[in-house]
């Protein structure tokens, strides 16, 4: 809607997963955008409803609007949308981790390799300017190299010449995609003088009326490959490493009087060298990134990792507090009451969630799972799950009769609830409160059994 002086471009998107469609529904705000995706049935969905299949801000909205502007269609086929004559081809499919915690390329290989078929039965010059194909997957120093080899092979065209290819990694966040697409604090790109070309001055353009020139020009950073595949590694690697560290610092606020982390967090952000973000203690980080990222860089590594093997052991450690500081859970006469499973506020997503690895051990150990997430749909719940798990309508609901309760996501409408909704309807008063939501010292002089993250025992 700012972009007065801007000129539409033609550009392709494989790989509808949560990056796919949010950045396809975005940069059809001003462009002419196709999709496309294997799982036919995820794309019909999408087309015939005009909305998202994940829960994101915004992007309902955005799909909507862009394809009643007809600035939004999904192909049949790769050589379909290959055939729009695009000018920019992003690639944001899944990379997933093996059971030994190494990425997994499969899709990213097998996507160059139906490039290079689909790029061999195209002629070159019906394009108005070569294609550059922008790989956005998370992926280790070296893939990108390979995926070009493979375009080369199967195509048998050269890229800087027939075509260029742009690693081009995402750093948005789940919740507020949309707004991170439309405010990027950094853009980082890997290729060579010549394959950057054309994708340097779509950014410039798209992002000029709201940043200015010298806004984008600060913010693009041009490097090799490799460099860019790497960044991205380090930035939820070291994202990771702060959450760590401060549930270290928890952990020995807990073993310290008078101490709590939430006030050591808060001085320590004042420091402009370590910034207040990513300083909350609690039962660790989940997601669908950044165990995935933080284990494929210790494999990738191959030297020993000191560092990144703590930091994921720290989040393991973490994750079973809960278990370990109590035996309120364990055995067929008790009942666990879940309060929340997304593994942040403002999601459905449960990949890699606290909370689901704690259902799975709890129920395991005999007892009954009373669950509630506003969110996370009881489908998903109970298709996950063995043994006994009753996914109830509300917070108090699944408070009722239970001798445990573990709050695993700090949504707010649980900030609302008192000690009292916690005598009243638990079997046993007992809580773990696994993101600091509540004042500890008021549910302790309450009556409730309150175990929780970084609070030091108070004296006075
Ligand atoms: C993360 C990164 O923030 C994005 O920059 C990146 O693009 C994305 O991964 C990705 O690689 O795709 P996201 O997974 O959406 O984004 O989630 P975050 O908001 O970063 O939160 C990750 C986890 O850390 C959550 O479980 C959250 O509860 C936890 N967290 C976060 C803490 O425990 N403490 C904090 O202070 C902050």
């Amino acid at each position: 809607m700012r972009r007065k002086y801007y000129q539409t471009r033609r550009i392709g998107i494989i790989g509808l997963g949560y990056v796919g469609q949010t950045l396809a529904a975005f940069l059809a705000d001003g462009n002419i955008v196709t999709c496309y995706d294997i799982d036919k049935s995820r794309m019909q969905k999408i087309k015939e409803s005009k909305k998202g299949d994940i829960k994101e801000k915004d992007l309902n909205l955005y799909i909507h609007r862009a394809m009643d502007k007809n600035k939004l269609y999904f192909a049949d086929s790769l050589l379909e949308m290959l055939d729009k004559s695009l000018e920019f081809l992003f690639v944001t499919v899944g990379t997933p981790s093996y059971d030994d915690g190494s990425i997994d390329l499969t899709a990213v290989n097998s996507v160059a390799m139906s490039i290079g078929i689909e790029l061999s039965k195209i002629k070159i010059s019906e394009y108005m300017c070569p294609l550059t194909i922008v790989l956005k997957s998370t992926v280790i120093p070296g893939t990108t190299r390979e995926f070009i080899s493979i375009i080369e092979k199967y195509s048998k065209r050269k890229e800087g010449k027939d075509f260029y290819v742009v690693y081009n990694p995402e750093f948005l966040r789940e919740g507020s995609a949309i707004n991170d697409l439309e405010y990027p604090q950094k853009i980082v790109l890997g290729g060579s003088r010549k394959s950057l070309k054309e994708i340097k001055e779509f950014y410039e353009e798209y992002y000029v009326d709201s940043m200015g020139i010298d806004g984008i020009e600060e913010m693009i950073i041009s490097t090799t490959y490799e460099n860019a595949e790497l960044v991205k590694y380090a930035n939820n690697a070291f994202l990771a490493t702060k959450i760590s560290f401060i549930n270290e610092i928890a952990n020995i606020c807990e073993k310290t009087p008078n101490t709590d982390v939430g006030v050591i967090a808060e001085a320590l952000g004042l420091d402009d060298r370590i910034s207040p973000k990513f300083l909350r203690a609690g039962l660790g980080y989940g997601g669908s990134c950044f165990s995935k990222d933080v284990e494929a860089l210790i494999k990738y590594s191959k030297e020993d990792a000191l560092v990144l093997k703590s930091v994921f052991r720290k989040n393991k450690y973490q994750r079973e507090k809960p278990l370990t500081i109590t035996d309120a859970w364990l055995g067929k006469d008790k009942t666990v009451a879940i309060l929340g499973v997304a593994f942040k506020p403002e999601t459905d997503d449960i990949r890699d969630a606290p909370a689901i690895y704690l259902i799975d051990v709890i129920l395991k150990g005999g007892a009954t799972v009373r669950v509630y997430d506003p969110e996370v749909s009881a489908e998903v719940l109970i298709s996950k799950f063995d043994g006994n798990l009753i996914v109830t309508a509300s917070a108090k609901h699944a408070l009722k009769g239970a001798d445990y309760a573990i709050i695993c996501t700090e949504w707010d409408e649980f900030k609302k609830l008192d000690p009292n909704d916690f005598k009243l309807l638990m079997n046993k008063p007992v809580l773990f409160d696994g993101r600091r939501i509540f004042d500890p010292k008021t549910f302790i002089k309450a009556g409730v059994t309150y175990y929780g993250i970084g609070h030091g025992k108070h004296d006075a």
